[in-house]
């Protein structure tokens, strides 16, 4: 028998990906995303941006990535403030639905909260509705914009104000 919820989130670990998380991500993440998306993952994500990629993993087994980075002040014309940016998320289909995603996302905001970042941002595509749940139900704000990725190319952008979170370890102390 399966152990219960809280007992499996105890042995689940969140951490820095390495070179053998990034290969099993482009192995499986067509898989786990149900289609073609492994461009997405990018080898920049791993070699120039991966402090900020996440893997989670239950057991020694990989059941989750959070591929993102820091976009600095001045690094876009969209980008006015520190933006901690989830550019890739994905959760083994086997785990879904039982806070993983959630565990990662926090993990990702302490890092980005640590660095001083003042909002965190995502973008998805108007058909991933599982990703617009799961962003609203995390106290994400949600907005829909016209050819934001190009003509015809609408998106769902995610933003998450940081004002006022603190990181965990401030949390503990407080
Ligand atoms: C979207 C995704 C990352 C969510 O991960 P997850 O580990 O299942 O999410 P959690 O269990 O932490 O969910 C937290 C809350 O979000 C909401 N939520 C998450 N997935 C949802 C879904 N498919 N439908 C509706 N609500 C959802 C729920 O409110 C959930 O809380 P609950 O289970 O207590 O009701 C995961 O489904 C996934 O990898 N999908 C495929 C890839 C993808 O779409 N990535 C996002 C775009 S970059």
């Amino acid at each position: 028998m399966a152990p219960p919820h809280d007992e499996r989130m105890k042995t689940m670990q969140t951490r820095r990906i390495t070179k053998k998380d990034f290969d099993e991500i482009v192995e499986v993440i067509d898989r786990w995303w149900d289609g073609p998306i492994n461009t997405f993952a990018h080898p920049i994500f791993f070699y120039e941006l991966g402090e900020q990629a996440l893997a989670i993993e239950d057991d020694g087994q990989l059941i989750g990535f959070l591929l993102g980075f820091i976009a600095h002040e001045g690094s876009g014309p969209s980008e006015p403030a520190r933006t901690g940016y989830v550019h890739l998320v994905g959760i083994h289909p086997e785990y879904r639905r039982r806070g993983v995603g959630r565990r990662l996302y926090d993990s990702f905001t302490d890092v980005c909260v640590r660095a001083g970042c003042e909002r965190l941002k995502a973008i998805t595509t108007l058909g991933n509705e599982g990703s617009q749940r799961f962003h609203l139900a995390l106290g994400w704000d949600a907005c829909e914009i016209d050819d934001y990725a190009g003509p015809g190319r609408k998106r769902i952008v995610f933003t998450r104000d940081l004002g006022g979170v603190q990181s965990a370890p401030a949390r503990e102390e407080a």
